[in-house]
């Protein structure tokens, strides 16, 4: 068929026009690392892992890379301890910190990951002025506060992942019990990112069952409280170091919202003004998520005692941020 030289002209697409989002993930640990291969292997963007060891960011990105051929990868990945690398990131993961340790509580974390993120944000920021930062590193709402204050960024900017992590493990125990894929389960995990997190089991339908159907409420409790404990399942499992692929798919899958402005509706770490009754700490709620980042706080309707365990949660997560606030002077 002859097609008309003006018709080729608006049909090709000029490759210098298209701007393909670039992603910088800190910490090439085992979060970053997954985390990188995630979005490579989904075409989300150009990669950027950056970590203080030398070597290690530079010899995983090019392992990955060499895997494209074969994977259908069309990004680029570049591994660097530098920062000016990440120049020009629309959204900037942070993973850098140290992971549980068999006994070890989140807060134990506090003050040394607490460290790292003030370094983190001082380093990435000046070259990434307009970009979404995604905290994962624990004590999670707490850091992702931290990095709130040390960016001086608008909140929507700065978040947490959990919440889609935390829904992810109640999924796949109700899936296991019930003998159904993970898929048809849909739930919504709340709070903070610890043991007193709000797996919403008014939201929690299986097939659009309501899961009280289907479950008596002692085999509820009981996958409550295996989720409550999900992270600490693996790290007693694996002795050295905690969970990685989960966290890094639930990572994916916010920074996909974000490039793609989803306005998916997503559990995040989010600053609270207000929403849920509750104020100027970051918490897991509902968040529609797009190209403004956690756009806005959807307001569940929640059973008295649901909201009672927000509150709860809430409480646990302040205590733990008056520390940091004497740690840290903000
Ligand atoms: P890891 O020890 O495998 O990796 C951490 C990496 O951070 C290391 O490669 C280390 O060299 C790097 N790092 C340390 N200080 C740095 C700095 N100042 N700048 C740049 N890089 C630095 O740990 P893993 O398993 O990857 O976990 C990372 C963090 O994520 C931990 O705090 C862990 O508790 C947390 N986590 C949070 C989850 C969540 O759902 N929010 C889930 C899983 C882990
Ligand atoms: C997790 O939930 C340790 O926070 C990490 O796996």
């Amino acid at each position: 068929m002859v097609v008309a030289s003006s018709s080729l002209q608006t049909a090709v697409i000029n490759p210098t026009a298209i701007t393909i989002p670039k992603v910088t993930v800190i910490g090439a640990g085992n979060v970053g690392a997954s985390l990188a291969r995630s979005l490579l292997s989904q075409n989300l963007g150009h990669v950027v892992l950056l970590d203080i060891v030398p070597g290690r960011p530079q010899g995983l990105a090019l392992d990955m890379a060499e895997a494209c051929p074969l994977e259908g990868c069309t990004h680029h990945i570049t591994g660097t301890n530098d920062y000016s690398d990440t120049a020009g990131s629309q959204v900037i993961v942070i993973t850098a910190g140290l992971p549980r340790k068999p006994g070890m509580s989140r807060d134990d974390l506090l003050k040394v990951n607490g460290n790292i993120i003030l370094e983190v944000v001082a380093n990435a920021l000046p070259h990434s002025p307009d970009a979404h930062f995604i905290l994962v590193t624990n004590p999670l709402d707490v850091m992702a506060y931290v990095a709130w204050q040390a960016s001086g960024l608008p909140p929507n900017r700065v978040m947490g992942q959990a919440g889609v992590l935390d829904s992810a493990r109640f999924r796949t125990f109700i899936a296991h019990e019930l003998g159904v894929p993970s898929q048809d389960v849909s739930t919504m995990v709340l709070g903070g990112h610890g043991d007193l997190m709000v797996p919403l089991i008014s939201h929690t339908t299986v097939s659009s069952i309501p899961l009280t159907e289907l479950l008596p409420a002692e085999k509820i409790r009981q996958l409550v409280e295996r989720t409550r404990q999900g992270g600490a399942e693996i790290v007693n499992h694996l002795k050295t170091g905690g969970a990685f692929y989960a966290p890094a798919a639930a990572t994916a899958t916010m920074v996909a919202a974000i490039l793609q402005n989803q306005s998916a509706i997503l559990p995040v770490s989010a600053y609270l003004d207000g929403s849920y009754g509750i104020k100027d700490i970051y918490l897991g709620v509902p968040c529609h998520l797009d190209s403004s980042g956690a756009a806005s706080v959807v307001e569940l309707s929640l059973t008295e005692e649901e909201q009672a365990a927000l509150e709860a949660s809430a409480q646990s997560v302040r205590q733990t941020l008056k520390k940091a606030r004497s740690l840290f002077s903000f």
